[in-house]
């Protein structure tokens, strides 16, 4: 898909739109890293590194952890071997200055190759958030009734204990929602503009959110 061998997806969408639980699927259908910043970030907390400690006030209070941290920690990332031939990028970037050094950062492998916004309503964001449980050890994403695990509380990839994540609390969802509409939603305006928007419907069944990405990024 990359002009110059390297094919970078950026998925958009709103919190709860299913950009990780997507971005998890297409890793292997696409040969392509899924690079999660919330993910790193979280995993930082865990193990209580600084950059994790940095991020902790920011993400408890759903804002965005500061720019120049985060573009440092993807411009890293991508220089990891299994970025050989691009990325699904899932929560980056996340407002018009992460785009711009996105683009700056991709430039030498032909740039950005598609952006798809996974589209749902924000009541539906709200009941797919609050639902949500992850798994401790592996990082899988259930919800208690759309996507259950076989046993409740328990991942069935690694029999890993599922947790509510410190910030799908109701107070810190909405303003979650509101730093979207503020920061991350004119990203949308930005890809469209370069031809690159493809916009999905994300108000059906996990493998059909699935089957119309990879149509659309197909075309
Ligand atoms: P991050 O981890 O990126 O959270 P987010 O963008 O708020 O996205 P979510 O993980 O909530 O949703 P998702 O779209 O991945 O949905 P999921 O697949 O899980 O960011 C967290 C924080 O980190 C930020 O607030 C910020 O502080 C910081 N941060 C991260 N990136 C940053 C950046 N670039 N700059 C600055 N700060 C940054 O699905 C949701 C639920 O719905 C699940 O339970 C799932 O099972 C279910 N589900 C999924 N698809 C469907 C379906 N089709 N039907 C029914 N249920 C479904
Ligand atoms: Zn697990």
């Amino acid at each position: 898909m990359g002009d110059k061998g390297r094919t970078f997806i950026v998925l958009l969408g709103v919190p709860g739109a299913g950009k990780g639980t997507q971005a998890r699927r297409l890793e292997e259908e696409l040969g392509l890293p899924q690079i999660s910043t919330g993910d790193i970030f979280r995993y930082n907390l865990k193990y209580e590194t600084p950059l994790g400690l940095l991020a902790k006030g920011y993400m408890d209070a759903g804002d965005l952890v500061p720019d120049d941290v985060t573009i440092r920690m993807v411009a890293d990332r991508l220089e990891q071997d299994d970025c050989v031939s691009g990325a699904l990028m899932d929560g980056f970037p996340r407002n018009l200055i992460q785009a711009a050094a996105f683009d700056a950062m991709t430039a030498p492998y032909g740039g950005v190759t598609a952006a798809p916004l996974i589209h749902i309503e924000d009541e539906e964001a709200i009941q797919r958030i609050t639902g949500r449980r992850v798994c401790r050890v592996c990082g899988a994403v259930y919800h208690i009734q759309f996507n259950p695990p076989q046993v409740s509380g328990v991942c069935d990839v690694d029999g890993g204990e599922l947790y509510q994540r410190d910030d799908d609390k109701p107070e810190t969802v909405r303003n979650r929602l509101y730093v979207y509409y503020k920061q991350t939603s004119p990203l949308v305006g930005y890809y469209f503009a370069k031809g690159l928007l493809r916009e999905v419907d994300g108000a059906q069944s996990i493998e059909q959110v699935q089957a119309t990405l990879l149509n659309v990024l197909a075309a």
